[in-house]
């Protein structure tokens, strides 16, 4: 077991992240007498609940189950979550239990964040993603009027149970998702990019994931600590993402993690045209990218991404794209592009990548 603290800068709140085995049958079973107490209820998505339903029901806690998609991170979802959650009587001193992978931890954290101007969420994230990035940190949102995560709140989890048996019902795909943010950590963090390289035969291991994401958590958790609203610092986890939500919207057949990837990728061809990069190491980083992408690299809508990626609520200025970009081992900057510029190059770039 591994427990990690984030303390958070300017405030008196803390989040507690435990690594452990057996989160449903054993750390929610001892954590029953105050989650009753208070009153719980476990939010989770109809694919997590079809696989773990004798183990959700044996806690005896009042369940609402979400249809599983991206396609239902919607109001519509989070509104009938809040109803659910008024009609059990869920008070000030409740717990949401907010169990499956980033689309249940986000609608559930924002939840929990509205009802009664906020109320505790644990999460037990049950995807590689949501372990090693979406359930630490407090991002929780919504998508909205066709974009990603428009409507959100920063909401600290109290407590996160991460668990890694429930790798073992996970898709191929999902863990390749997962492995898209692993990435992006390790594009911030030279020990995991190394680790990663050494051991590239090995990226779809069980073990192997599980022996990673503590580390992965804890990268995460020292940038959350020191800039948990996103002033600055913070903006590094953003590496990759504002080319990958606007690849996600226009490629509904990929993957969040695909993207995040195929962002990287692109974003690291535009740094190599504006800014002072390591070639070796942007080249390392791509096989890395390879090695872990199933798509085709060429085939990306890069025109219908670049028009969406205007709208990211990451720019700051109406006709500016801004980006996080890798630019050496470990090493992030921050790129500003006009829009025309940006529209311009993703279709440069494409054209020499295959
Ligand atoms: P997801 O929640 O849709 O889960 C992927 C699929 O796996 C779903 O079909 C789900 O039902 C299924 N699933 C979940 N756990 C399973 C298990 N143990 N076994 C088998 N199937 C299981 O997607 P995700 O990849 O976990 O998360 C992506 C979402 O997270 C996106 O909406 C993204 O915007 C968000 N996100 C948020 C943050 C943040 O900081 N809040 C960070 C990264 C991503
Ligand atoms: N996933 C980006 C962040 O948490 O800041």
């Amino acid at each position: 077991m591994r427990t990690f603290h984030i303390n958070l800068k300017g405030t008196a709140k803390k989040s507690i992240i435990v690594c452990r085995k057996n989160v449903l049958s054993k750390q929610l079973k001892e954590d029953l007498p105050w989650l009753k107490a208070g009153g719980s209820l476990i939010f989770t998505d109809s694919n997590v609940f079809a696989l773990y339903q004798r183990k959700i029901e044996s806690l005896a806690l009042p369940v609402f189950v979400m249809p599983a998609g991206e396609e239902f991170k919607t109001e519509q979802t989070l509104f009938s979550l809040l109803k659910a959650m008024a009609e059990h009587g869920l008070r000030r001193s409740s717990k949401l239990i907010a169990l499956g992978g980033g689309v249940v931890g986000d609608v559930g954290g924002l939840a929990a964040s509205l009802y009664m101007r906020g109320i505790s969420c644990i999460q037990v994230p049950t995807t590689l993603l949501a372990q090693v990035d979406s359930s630490v940190g407090g991002k929780t949102a919504i998508d909205f009027n066709g974009v990603k995560n428009l409507i959100g709140a920063f909401h600290q989890p109290m407590y996160v149970y991460a668990d890694p048996a429930f790798f073992k019902t996970l898709p191929e795909r999902e863990i390749r998702c997962g492995l898209g943010e692993i990435v992006k950590h390790a594009a911030l963090n030279a020990p995991l990019f190394d680790k990663l390289m050494q051991n590239r035969d090995r990226l779809f291991d069980l073990e192997f994931l599980a022996e990673i994401v503590p580390e992965n958590i804890q990268i995460k958790a020292e940038i959350v600590q020191k800039d948990p609203l996103e002033y600055g610092l913070r903006r590094c986890l953003n590496l990759g993402h504002t080319t990958g939500h606007a690849i996600e919207l226009t490629q509904k057949n990929l993957s969040h993690g695909e993207c995040v990837l195929l962002g990287l990728l692109y974003e690291s061809y535009l740094a190599r045209r504006h800014l002072e990069t390591d070639e070796a190491y942007l080249g390392e980083l791509e096989t890395l990218i390879r090695t872990v992408l199933a798509c085709k690299i060429g085939d990306i809508d890069v025109e219908g991404a670049a028009r969406l990626a205007l709208l990211d609520k990451k720019n700051t200025k109406g006709d500016a794209v801004t980006l996080a970009v890798p630019v050496k081992k470990g090493e992030f900057a921050i790129l500003e592009l006009s829009y025309a510029d940006y529209a311009r190059e993703l279709s440069e770039i494409r054209s020499t990548l295959c």
